[in-house]
């Protein structure tokens, strides 16, 4: 009998509040949906101009733009640390070595293999982009440049600058000399090459 009890008297009870379908059946606009009050047939208005996303305000135009007052910033706006370089080095590898090859000097499988275009992939060891700006790189990865289209889509801002700073260290490492070593390394280059593999057990 409880239990009869306990099952009806909510029943009961719900029928007594009624059900109003007023709550399903409001007249309101989903997202995109059509529109008959608004000119455009559209019932989402346009966005106002200069409306930012929540979380997308960017105020720091030298890391977000490679530009500062009009120019390409002389110097990377993120901590250089090893984590950067080898983050740069992972996204370089994916992303520019097929046009520009692992050295950066425009090489790559692409461009050897019939990648056409009216001015060539560009080389980073010439005078000119040596001597070139850090914002300038950041810009071409953001914006293209000439022939090369844009990679903002696929490299975070972040990102970005970990392959700006690759890309210097790529610079580096083919204007190296033997002076660039201190007495300890430059000791270690008149030993005989150690044979990694005869460490490794042998298991080939
Ligand atoms: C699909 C091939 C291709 C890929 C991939 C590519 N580039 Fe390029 N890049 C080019 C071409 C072509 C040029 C020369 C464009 C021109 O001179 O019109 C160029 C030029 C450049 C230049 C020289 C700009 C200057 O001032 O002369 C830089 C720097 C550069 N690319 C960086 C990158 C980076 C960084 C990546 C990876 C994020 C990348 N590129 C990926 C094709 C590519």
């Amino acid at each position: 009998m409880r239990i009869l009890r306990n099952l009806i008297l909510p029943v009961v009870g719900l029928a007594l509040v009624g059900c109003n379908t007023d709550m399903w059946v409001q007249p309101k606009h989903h997202p995109l949906d059509e529109s008959e009050m608004f000119a455009d047939g559209q019932a989402s208005r346009p966005l106002l101009q200069g409306t930012i996303a929540r979380g997308h305000l960017r105020e720091d135009g030298a890391f977000y733009t490679g530009i500062q007052n009009g120019k390409w910033v002389d110097a990377i706006p993120v901590p250089v640390t090893m984590d950067l370089l080898k983050r740069g080095q992972d996204r370089y590898n994916i992303y520019c070595t097929p046009c520009h090859g692992q050295l950066g000097d425009g090489k790559g499988m692409i461009a050897q293999r019939g990648f056409q275009l009216k001015r060539p992939v560009g080389n980073y060891h010439t005078k000119r982009l040596r001597e070139m700006p850090v914002g300038h790189f950041y810009d071409v990865i953001t914006n293209g440049y000439g022939a090369m289209y844009s990679y903002a889509s696929r490299i975070e801002p972040q990102d970005r600058w970990a392959v700006v700073a690759y890309i210097k260290a790529l610079q580096l490492s083919q204007q190296g000399t033997v002076n660039d070593l201190n007495d300890s390394q430059k000791a270690e280059l008149d030993k005989p090459a150690k044979n990694e593999a005869a460490h490794e057990g042998g298991s080939h």
